[in-house]
């Protein structure tokens, strides 16, 4: 009796913990002030499908691999279950469909910080480019994106205002802010590490259900981020930048799987 309360006690607390963790919270959520946009401005942002439901935004790397979060994948997992679409303006209609046959965790992924939060999926049937359907440019390896680059983030993610319609992809344009401050903001959560890169802007965000997907520097175009985390109890909070994955630091492990 005293060992099945012990067992009982150890899988709510693991319950609770996993509620407060970063992965936890990492997923499902909103584009929040951006605007609409068509496929053709951004053509590298793909969805990715668990069966029929959106479970995170991707971007194209090449036309057999894209390049999401490794938070997107929880549990078992069953690489025939996801999909991804491309070249469409809606996650649930139109443009091509692509089956996924691997996918790669970053293999020093950590769930608890959500550090090296990146997964690269091979696709079985290719990406045929088009005007909707484009590979994204990778930075250099520990390419410096400084303090206050414009940069902009996508997705399909739920959204605050509930005009903001989240079947058709939005944008939003955000400031990479100061990685010291950033680290002093999620310090009580385990911090940031150099594997992450922090944006914001007043009333702006990208958010859970956008997660995955890109934040792309403003100018060159280059991606320098996939979408993370964000700070618990909400988006787009006045002062708290979103986290995502720093693309620059992870280059080589791209290089590895995708050879670009
Ligand atoms: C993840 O990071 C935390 C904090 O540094 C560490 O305690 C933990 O062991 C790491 N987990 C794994 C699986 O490496
Ligand atoms: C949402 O749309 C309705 C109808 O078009 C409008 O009356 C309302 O003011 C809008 N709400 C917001 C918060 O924009």
């Amino acid at each position: 009796m005293r060992s099945l309360w012990l067992i009982l006690i150890f899988v709510l607390s693991a319950l609770i913990s996993k509620c407060n963790s970063r992965e936890a919270r990492a997923i499902s959520g909103r584009i929040v002030g951006g605007v609409e946009v068509d496929i053709e401005k951004i053509p590298y942002q793909v969805s990715l499908l668990y069966y029929d439901s959106l479970a995170c935004g991707a971007s194209i790397l090449s036309c057999k691999f894209v390049l999401t979060a490794a938070h997107c994948f929880r549990g078992v997992l069953i690489v025939s279950s996801y999909t991804v679409r491309a070249g469409s303006s809606t996650f649930f209609e139109g443009g091509s469909i692509h089956d996924v046959s691997k996918i790669d965790i970053h293999p020093q992924y950590n769930r608890t910080l959500l550090d090296y939060d990146a997964a690269i999926l091979t696709l079985r049937n290719l990406i045929k480019y088009d005007a909707t359907r484009q590979a994204i440019q990778l930075p250099f390896l520990n390419e410096v994106i400084p303090e206050g680059t414009a940069v902009i983030t996508s997705g399909w993610g739920l959204t605050q205002n509930f005009n903001e319609s989240s079947y058709v992809l939005r944008m939003v344009e955000l400031k990479v802010t100061n990685q010291a401050q950033c680290n002093i903001i999620f310090l009580g959560d385990g911090g940031i590490t150099t594997r992450m890169l922090c944006a914001g802007a007043d009333g702006k965000d990208s958010c859970e259900g956008d997660s995955g997907g890109p934040l792309q520097h403003a100018v060159s175009k280059k991606l320098v981020g996939i979408v993370s985390f964000g700070q618990s109890g909400g988006c787009a909070q006045k002062g708290i930048p979103g986290v995502y994955t720093r693309v620059a630091a992870i280059r080589t492990w791209i290089r590895e799987i995708v050879e670009i």
